[in-house]
């Protein structure tokens, strides 16, 4: 049987992924002029939209784009996408560029963002990472001083994690003058004495949606989490590590650089958060969170 062709959204309508085209001119090809969001659905329905659009809508006003769409348009934008692409589990991304402009590095005159959205198939977390976890590196943090900002430009990042995969690791965990920030595409927690610990919100990483919710949810079981810094000692000696996104999930990590992290295996809190994620993640399907 014939694949379906994937459908996307661009700028006001869905196409075929074959015949959606940009301008050479669009700053986010020129500059990497732009910012995005990736949004799972789980049986289509939206993990945290209204956290993920107040998001983009804050990296939009950041960046000094307008944000073109209301938070009623976007929903139903994301919702019909959704819907015209075959997979219950879903990954959207979406991107808002600064537009087509002659190249010159001020502000055109005119606003004309360009707005893209996709979707590909959202791959549940294997039984292999669930019962090994995955290694990683830590590498020196040379990204700029606005992490915060979920921008286009990935140059950094893309560097960073292809630093890791040669050294046969899955991610890098960045180094800040001795402090650990977060991963390439990834944020970081670790546990030390029984506490979870995840570093606090701040312009040198990303606020992640899936961090905010783990926060949440170990608050909710009156767990031990704080919002700390780590430093690369504690990082080094953590009971357990582990990295978080919105299409990874919750990923332990049992290598770093090359030395066991813990029993070498997912840890107990691992375990029990991941428990809970998914729980959350059922409770979704089930239409009783958002
Ligand atoms: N990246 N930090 C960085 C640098 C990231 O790129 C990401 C996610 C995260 C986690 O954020 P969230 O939990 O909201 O997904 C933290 C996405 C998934 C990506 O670039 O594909």
């Amino acid at each position: 049987m014939n694949k379906p062709e994937p459908i996307v959204y661009l700028n006001g309508e869905f196409i075929a992924l074959k015949d959606a085209h940009v301008s050479v001119l669009d700053r986010g090809f020129i500059f990497g002029d732009g910012v995005y969001e990736v949004v799972p659905a789980y049986g289509r329905r939206l993990f945290r939209l209204q956290h993920h659009l107040e998001r983009l809508n804050s990296n939009l006003n950041a960046v000094k784009i307008t944000n073109p769409l209301s938070f009623e348009d976007w929903q139903q934008l994301i919702a019909q996408l959704i819907i015209k692409n075959q997979y219950n589990n879903q990954s959207v991304y979406l991107q808002i560029t600064r537009g087509v402009a002659p190249r010159d590095h001020g502000f055109p005159d005119k606003e004309n963002p360009t707005i893209f959205m996709m979707t590909s198939t959202l791959v549940k977390q294997s039984r292999e990472i669930a019962d090994n976890g995955i290694h990683a590196v830590s590498l020196p943090d040379n990204r700029w001083q606005n992490c915060h900002i979920k921008s286009i430009s990935l140059l950094p990042n893309v560097l960073l994690r292809q630093q890791a995969l040669d050294k046969g690791a899955e991610e890098a965990i960045l180094i800040r003058d001795g402090i650990a920030t977060e991963g390439a595409a990834s944020n970081l927690f670790i546990v030390l004495d029984d506490c979870i610990i995840t570093p606090p919100k701040g312009p040198l990483l990303l606020p992640g949606v899936t961090r905010d919710l783990i926060v949440e949810l170990a608050r909710g079981k009156k767990q031990c989490i704080k919002e700390q810094t780590i430093t690369e000692a504690e990082l080094n000696n953590a009971q357990e590590i582990w990295l978080t996104s919105s299409t990874k999930e919750i990923l332990p990590v049992t290598m770093l650089n090359n030395k066991t992290v813990g029993s070498g295996k997912p840890g107990l809190l691992w375990n029990q958060m991941m428990t809970d994620y998914q729980q959350y993640i059922q409770d979704l399907e089930e239409n009783t969170c958002d």
